[in-house]
């Protein structure tokens, strides 16, 4: 007898919250895997907000069409645009569901929910919850989850780290992963498994990624056979605290609520921000960007301040500008900046130790989402331009029965993801996701993964044992997290504002010597409970090929859009360009190959970006980028 369909889902964030919900309330069962309790994940450090339409913008005439342009736009023409279509007419009926959930949205004083501005519009498109709308949103729906899980539908493996899917015959048929306290490793068997397991901020050391954010599961897929789609694309903040350990967020809706950016006029100036004058602070952004001002998208916001510091205007010469909420604070008063924002003036108060409301705030640009990931696939609907509702090929990757929602997906967001859209897509893809995903595993999938014979299973869980099993002898000298740091800033540093192939090539030929001097890792701990040293270090090697597909992307992408800047081919070339970048691995060279497809623009034909500026924001100048000496290995310490 067939056994009951199943679905696992990696990852705990909304996308897969959301999509576990949408499962259970189809009747199917769902294992839900999360390497942190689940309210712990990611999403919860989203800040700003989450976009749509609503009714207010619509009379002064948005629309969900608008919102499905800006977005196209901001991407730079790199989005298949049928999936960004249905995303963005989605999102009202999305944000209307949060409410009933009990998302405690920000109301106006007649009640409606509030908007903010956001990076990319001219219209006030964005619903918050004060500064924290992640944790507000990921809270609602772990409540949603938890009643699921009350009935049976949804049963939650926290604190469990994936570690390879099991694939029969080219289809995916479960996954392997393993207990973090007891270091046990066993395989589970899903008639469709989906990735939704965030980003890979940790490639570029540090970053406003949580630091679980290795993107290790991703590379795992690719290596076991599923494309990536446009890895090179890399979202820099604009506006996040430096710190030692990691960067933190200083939301956009800062800068939506009324926050400006500048610099003193004066290179190299000294003075405290408070005494120096109106008339002697450059207001860089408003002066370049008449008509978007400070809420140009963050590639362009980034870029220029980036100019900004290498021209010399930064504050007291280094690498910060100002972000100034003062003139708010005139305007409304203080209670009511936070009311809005308190949530990240905490933060910043906390990290940098003065009052952010009385005294401009210190920032810097931080790598902060990646655009690419798992290659997904969908079906168009020629009527609606949208997609095709329960085709079972949405959000798949070319692995049959793999399945990629959230950050881990490369859809949506072309070439620059608009602010408050990534909240949107990972909602978006768990609902509209699910019932493909039902269908797939209803009228579909190949096999019978409950019933199949145990040989695949046992053969991923002997890969893994065995890879645990070279980590945990190994008596090499090298320590892995000296060879992350030294990977985090190169590729900092190379490959992520501005880009020159030299540098790339470089690192690439660099990243050999850390794949060399991975093979000779020592662990510090090789104990066999809640080894953490265990996980960062396997996680380092798939963090090795994921950094690798990054670069050859940005090496073979010689144009310029979105956040991918080479100053040496500094305008976009859709001739040559508009097409996705698909990075496969092949295991047997152990590299990277990178192939391209054409980009579905029926929808709305590429245009120039400018936001109103002529030469579309980009910076000219090359900055010099410091040799790094080599890193001193562990040996003898
Ligand atoms: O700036 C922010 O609040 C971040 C939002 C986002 O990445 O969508």
């Amino acid at each position: 007898m067939a056994a009951k369909k199943r679905v696992i889902i990696v990852g705990g964030g909304l996308a897969g919250l959301s999509c576990a919900v949408k499962l259970a309330e189809m009747n199917v069962e769902v294992d839900l895997f999360s390497m942190v309790p689940v309210k712990r994940s990611h999403s919860v450090c989203a800040q700003g907000g989450i976009n749509a339409c609503n009714e207010i913008a619509r009379q002064q005439g948005f629309s969900e069409w608008l919102h499905f342009d800006e977005s196209a736009l901001g991407g730079d023409f790199l989005a298949d645009q049928p999936p960004v279509l249905e995303m963005t007419n989605w999102a009202p009926r999305i944000i209307d569901l949060l409410d009933r959930m009990g998302v405690p949205f920000n109301r106006t004083p007649e009640g409606q929910r509030d908007l903010r501005l956001f990076g990319g519009s001219l219209f006030k498109r964005t619903f918050f919850a004060g500064a924290t709308t992640g944790q507000q949103l990921l809270y609602a729906l772990d409540e949603q989850t938890r009643r699921w899980t009350a009935e049976g539908k949804i049963k939650k493996f926290e604190f469990w780290e994936f570690l390879y899917p099991v694939l029969h015959e080219g289809v995916c048929v479960g996954i392997v992963a393993q207990d973090m306290r007891t270091m046990q490793i066993k395989s589970y068997r899903a008639d469709a498994v989906v990735m939704a397991t965030g980003g890979n901020g940790l490639l570029f050391g540090k970053s406003t990624l949580s630091v679980i954010c290795t993107g290790g599961a991703v590379s795992r897929c690719f290596q076991a056979g599923a494309a990536l789609g446009n890895p090179e694309m890399i979202q820099v903040h604009p506006t996040a605290i430096p710190g030692e350990d990691k960067c933190r967020l200083i939301s956009e809706s800062a800068r939506g609520e009324g926050g400006r950016v500048w610099v003193p006029k004066k290179k190299a100036d000294t003075r405290a921000p408070n005494t120096i004058p109106e008339d002697e602070r450059d207001y860089f952004l408003e002066r370049k960007y008449p008509k978007y001002g400070n809420i140009v998208p963050r590639d362009i916001a980034t870029r220029e301040i980036f100019q900004m510091c290498l021209d010399g205007f930064g504050v007291g010469a280094g690498n910060m500008v100002y972000l100034d909420l003062r003139d708010k604070v005139k305007e409304i008063g203080r209670e009511k900046v936070l009311n809005k924002l308190e949530g990240i003036l905490e933060i910043y108060e906390k990290f940098v130790g003065t009052d952010p409301l009385a005294e401009p705030m210190k920032i810097f640009p931080a790598v902060h989402y990646s655009m690419g990931g798992l290659w997904a696939g969908y079906t168009k609907d020629e009527k609606t331009g949208g997609l095709k509702p329960g085709d079972p090929k949405n959000m798949m990757t070319n692995v049959p029965g793999l399945y990629t929602m959230g950050e881990a997906s490369f859809a949506y967001h072309g070439a620059n993801r608009l602010g408050a859209n990534s909240l949107l897509s990972c909602i978006f893809d768990g609902l509209f996701g699910g019932p493909g995903i039902k269908n797939y595993i209803t009228d579909v999938a190949p096999f019978d993964a409950g019933s199949m014979e145990d040989a695949p299973f046992r053969a991923v869980v002997e890969q893994e044992e065995a890879k645990q099993e070279h980590l945990i002898r190994g008596t090499g000298n090298e320590n892995p997290y000296f060879i992350w740091q030294e990977m985090g800033k190169w590729m900092t540093d190379h490959c992520t504002v501005v880009r020159y192939n030299d540098k790339l090539q470089l690192t690439l030929d660099r990243l050999q010597t850390w794949k060399d001097r991975y093979k000779n890792v020592k662990l510090s701990d090789t104990g066999m409970y809640t080894n953490q040293n265990l996980s960062f270090t396997r996680a380092l090697g798939d963090m090795l090929i994921n950094s690798e597909a990054v670069l050859r992307g940005a090496l073979g992408r010689n144009e310029s859009r979105g956040a991918h800047y080479k100053p040496d081919f500094a305008e976009r070339d859709d001739v040559n360009f508009l097409k996705t970048t698909v990075a496969t691995w092949n295991a047997a060279a152990d590299k990277v190959e990178i192939n391209y497809a054409p980009v579905d623009t029926s929808l709305v034909p590429p245009r120039p970006r400018t936001y109103g500026k002529g030469t579309g924001g980009k910076v000219e100048a090359r900055p010099s980028i410091e040799t790094l000496a080599p890193q001193p290995s562990l040996a003898g310490a």
